[in-house]
């Protein structure tokens, strides 16, 4: 049965002895206080990555990844960091396809398709993110657009590498902006999302996948988000940055 997961996405802050800080205190938290959530994985910039893993070491519930990672092997990219790279630190997954990505680096489901090939090559677990803008919403082209992310980005895949990947439902609408997608319109995107899952790679893996919700969750709409059964978790942004809204969030799982 699918990992129930909470993920912190630190995006561009935090120096590197704040993140440090913030991180020991999640640990912290995270090991003294009862949680049914099964792993919780940070997300920090590149800088954090090889100290986060060296603390993190004999928690087995506490993973790490980075926020990106380049689609080439290794070569002439001058300030990208590659998949092995990052795999070569300890960490484990790697966020691609951010809506962050998608639209200050142009980043398209062609190129997201191949940083998850080399992602998954090099052994890293690829949490996958997929959502729409408020104009697509708007003009009712939610369904479409979350369909043609899965088809482009990851349904390449065979059944067996996809189960690799976490995916995460992030509406572009909800990130950073305090407006969280209701309880009803996240489950029923995820419910959509699984039964898409379903259709291509057949039931067990559809059941089997992690989907992620990630908007403005925080601790006090957190509860309700995670009870919707095809919510197995939350990416989180703003409230990852604090130790304790996040190790709440943590916790919701029981
Ligand atoms: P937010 O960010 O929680 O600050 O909305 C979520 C994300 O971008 O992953």
């Amino acid at each position: 049965m699918r990992k129930k997961i909470v993920a912190g996405n630190w995006k561009m802050n935090l120096d590197y002895n704040e993140g440090l800080s913030l991180f020991s205190e999640v640990l912290n938290m995270v090991k003294d206080e009862a949680t049914g959530t099964q792993e919780v994985v940070v997300c920090s910039p590149f800088i954090h990555l090889h100290s986060l893993v060296q603390l993190a070491k004999g928690n087995g519930r506490v993973s790490i990844g980075a926020q990106n990672a380049h689609q080439a092997e290794s070569g002439a990219y001058t300030g990208e960091v590659s998949a092995k790279q990052v795999k070569s630190v300890g960490a484990a997954y790697v966020i691609l396809g951010h809506s962050e990505r998608r639209q200050y680096f142009g980043e398209t489901n062609q190129l997201l398709a191949q940083k998850t090939d080399t992602a998954l090559a090099n052994g890293l677990k690829p949490i996958f993110c997929i959502g729409e803008t408020l104009q697509e919403r708007e003009a009712g082209e939610h369904f479409n657009i979350i369909k043609t992310q899965l088809q482009e980005g990851v349904y390449h895949l065979d059944a067996d590498k996809f189960s690799q990947i976490v995916l995460a439902y992030e509406p572009v609408w909800a990130i950073g902006t305090g407006v969280t997608a209701t309880s009803e319109q996240a489950q029923e995107i995820h419910a959509f999302i699984r039964q898409e899952l379903a259709a291509k790679y057949g039931q067990q893996v559809a059941d089997d996948t992690t989907i992620l919700y990630g908007g403005s969750c925080n601790a006090k709409n957190a509860p309700e988000l995670f009870a919707q059964p095809d919510i197995d978790g939350g990416l989180i942004g703003g409230a990852s940055l604090k130790s304790r809204d996040f190790t709440d969030i943590v916790k919701v799982f029981n």
